[in-house]
């Protein structure tokens, strides 16, 4: 019955030590916890997280083996028979690490670690899944819902919110890229943005307490008068606005989801997220970003207001967490993630487009070889405090981007930081709301105009405001500079 025991999650260990000695950090330390994320725009905002007492008191969530889902009618012959009979088996384990490449091994199953599980119901799909399975049927493991999860023997189950579901990209040659910027489009359709509209009131009213959970914001707008916003039109407005490459997280904006960023090349970026919500200084800060956009900031109280009382929200079992070597293990994994070979030639088209890059002055800003400063830029109306000044790399100017990520929801922080432009070629949805679908059209001139249509982005027509810089060019040199961003 080995022939069942594909599945990405066997972990493979290489006994050969080499001396290699984990640094594990204490994640959730008070003072480190203290001092990680920027504070708000709205300062007395600021999260306040739980404390390292409490934390260490959550019980650690370990990680089963997974099984591979099939396309209906695709399964082998009593495949889910065989599940019920294999016993739960617990795949991180720390004793059995001895190498780096160990650790990186291990790392990935916390990356595709799915903490959010629900039963399974035979016919039921988790999420309508755009892609296609392999040729021997197996679903996209990455896609939410799409492994079995075994956790007690004889109970089949799957889950959703691993790292690996959003931070998953299909290339064009069909393989799959990770830790790259994910395709979630699952919700993009016609179909789905009339479901959305005609939703029961008993669902709508659910809806509508889970968007204040995920985006509530009760210092910039009370929960009546956002619960009133949250018609089923301005829901099925937010459907509309996912696209491929964006997704609505919390404390971001469902009316305003940020494009998921690609992961590789993190290990150099001094800041994360679009609004550089949390530093990156060491391993730990890393891990703590991963904690915290695991559920623990809808616990975090923000001045008076704490999202959800729900202990971890989004885990499976009640009051869990991710343990310190899982974490430890899941940063080495994602510093360890490279690019895939670039396979656009440096030809005479792409040196021109250098030039044009440094006549620019775009270098400025995205200067190599990371192709950012690792620098916040200020969003407009944002008065930078002092002591940020000093603790952080601010640069003064404003792109003059849309304020409301910065400004308008929960974790804004009034920046936005200069993103690397290092693998440009393999990502979507440019800018930090994703609107320009490619580089041609955030290049485009037209963007800027009133009246403009974005092409990959469902809402209302309106421009791409902001980063005006290379909208003047002619068009060879535009079409240079975007020959030379894709070898980068
Ligand atoms: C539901 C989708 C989703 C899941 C699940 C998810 N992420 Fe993300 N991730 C995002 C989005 C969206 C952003 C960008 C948020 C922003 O810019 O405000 C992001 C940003 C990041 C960043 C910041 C990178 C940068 O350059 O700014 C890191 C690091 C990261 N995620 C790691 C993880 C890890 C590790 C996990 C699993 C523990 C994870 N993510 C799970 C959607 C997701
Ligand atoms: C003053 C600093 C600055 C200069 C100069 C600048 N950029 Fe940017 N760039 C940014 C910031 C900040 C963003 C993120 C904007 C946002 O948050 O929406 C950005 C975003 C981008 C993006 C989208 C990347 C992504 O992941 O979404 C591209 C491509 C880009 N810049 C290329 C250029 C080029 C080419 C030039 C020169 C013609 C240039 N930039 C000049 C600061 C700058």
């Amino acid at each position: 019955m080995m022939r069942f025991a594909v599945g990405l999650s066997v972990l493979v260990v290489v006994a050969n030590g080499q001396g290699f000695k984990p640094e594990i950090p204490k994640v959730w330390d008070d003072e480190a916890v203290e001092r990680f994320e920027l504070p708000l725009a709205h300062r007395d905002r600021s999260p306040k997280h739980m404390s390292s007492q409490e934390y260490y008191a959550l019980k650690v969530r370990p990680i089963y083996k997974t099984y591979p889902m099939y396309e209906p009618g695709k399964e082998p012959s009593g495949y889910l028979e065989w599940l019920k009979q294999q016993e739960p088996q617990v795949v991180f384990d720390p004793a059995q690490l001895k190498s780096k490449e160990d650790w990186i091994a291990a790392g990935k199953l916390v990356f595709e670690h799915e903490p959010l599980v629900f039963p399974y119901r035979p016919g039921e799909t988790f999420f309508r899944n755009p892609l296609p399975a392999s040729k021997e049927g197996v679903l996209p493991p990455f896609i939410p819902g799409n492994q079995f999860i075994i956790r007690k023997k004889g109970v089949l189950e799957i889950g959703i919110n691993s790292c690996a579901g959003c931070h998953t990209r299909v290339m064009p040659d069909g393989s799959y890229l990770a830790g790259a910027q994910g395709v979630v489009d699952f919700r993009r359709d016609e179909a789905a943005i009339q479901r959305a509209k005609d939703v029961k009131p008993e669902v709508l009213a659910r809806r509508q307490e889970a968007a204040w959970v995920l985006y509530g914001t009760p210092w910039l707008e009370s929960k009546e008068k956002f619960l009133e916003r949250m018609s089923k039109e301005e829901l099925a407005r937010q459907v509309a606005a996912l696209h491929s490459g964006v997704i609505a997280r919390q404390g971001t904006s469902g009316s305003h989801p940020p494009h998921i960023p690609s992961l590789i090349g993190v290990k150099n970026h001094k800041y994360l997220d679009s609004t550089g919500f949390a530093r990156h200084r060491s391993i730990g800060d890393l891990a703590r970003y991963a904690v915290t956009n695991q559920g623990l900031d809808t616990l975090a109280h923000y001045g008076g207001f704490q999202p959800s009382a729900n202990e971890t929200p989004f885990s499976a079992e009640k009051g869990t967490r991710y343990s310190d070597e899982q974490l430890y293990a899941l940063a080495l994994y994602i510093y360890s993630l490279e690019a895939p070979k670039n396979p656009n030639p440096v030809d005479d088209l792409a040196k021109r487009g250098q030039k044009v890059f440094s006549q620019q002055g775009c270098a400025g800003c995205h200067n190599p070889p990371l192709y950012t400063n690792n620098k916040l830029t200020v969003d407009k109306g944002f008065v930078v405090p002092a002591d940020l000044r000093k603790s952080d790399d601010i640069l003064d100017v404003s792109v003059g981007t849309d304020t409301t990520l910065a400004l308008k929801a929960r974790r804004g922080t009034g920046f936005y930081k200069v993103p690397s432009l290092r693998g440009v070629w393999y990502r979507n949805a440019f800018g930090h709301g994703g609107w320009a679908d490619t580089l041609e059209e955030w290049f485009d001139p037209s963007r800027v105009k009133s009246d403009y249509v974005p092409k990959g982005y469902w809402m209302q027509p309106g421009p791409i405001e902001g980063h005006e810089f290379g909208l003047k060019l002619s068009a060879e040199d535009r079409k240079a500079l975007i020959a030379f961003l894709k070898t980068l």
